[in-house]
């Protein structure tokens, strides 16, 4: 087994989620949200996220694959859309964490197309110094160098995403 370094604990984790859950609160108060998750890694944090906010909400999951195609053009592919129709609603983007940037842009793009009311980004962590194109996150947990981290919904290889804390791996 590999040795895991712990650079976010999970008490550290529970207490920004509050943090981020109670911003959002702030600015949607009783105005009704669509919270979209990227599968697979946000769905730990989602859970967590949700159940601290007090809206109306309503909960949807994408799964895009990352870049087919040219890193540059930075196309994703939709493997599972929503379901919901979001004309005219306010949608927040949930991510475990913003590398390059390119997923979500594509995503939010894809998105805008379809006439919401507002879509807001939020991601636990990130990457910032990666970035390839421009977005800026709403909400963001931690930010973090390049380093690559697992745990809380984030994998290596699709192990890892169970820790209850978010580590690097160190041998
Ligand atoms: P990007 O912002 O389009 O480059 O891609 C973001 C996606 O890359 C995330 O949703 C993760 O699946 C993956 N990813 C980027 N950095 C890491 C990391 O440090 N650990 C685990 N997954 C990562
Ligand atoms: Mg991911």
């Amino acid at each position: 087994m590999n040795n895991i370094e712990i650079l976010i604990s999970e008490d550290e984790i529970n207490s920004r989620v509050l943090e981020i859950a109670d911003a959002i609160n702030n600015k949607y108060k009783n105005e009704e949200l669509l919270v979209v998750g990227i599968l697979k890694g946000s769905f730990v944090f989602m859970s967590d996220l949700i159940k601290r906010l007090n809206m109306p909400l309503e909960i949807d999951f994408m799964i895009v694959s990352s870049y087919s195609g040219t890193e540059s053009t930075g196309n994703v592919n939709i493997i599972k859309d929503i379901n919901n129709d979001i004309t005219n609603k306010n949608i927040l983007l949930v991510e475990d964490i913003v590398d390059t940037g390119l997923t979500l842009s594509n995503v939010r793009n894809l998105l805008f197309n379809r006439n919401p009311k507002n879509i807001e980004i939020c991601t636990l962590i990130d990457k910032k110094v990666r970035r390839k194109v421009e977005l800026e996150a709403d909400y963001v947990g931690f930010n973090i160098g390049n380093e690559f981290i697992i745990g809380y919904g984030l994998d290596l290889d699709e192990k890892y995403r169970n820790l209850p804390y978010i580590g690097k791996i160190v041998n």
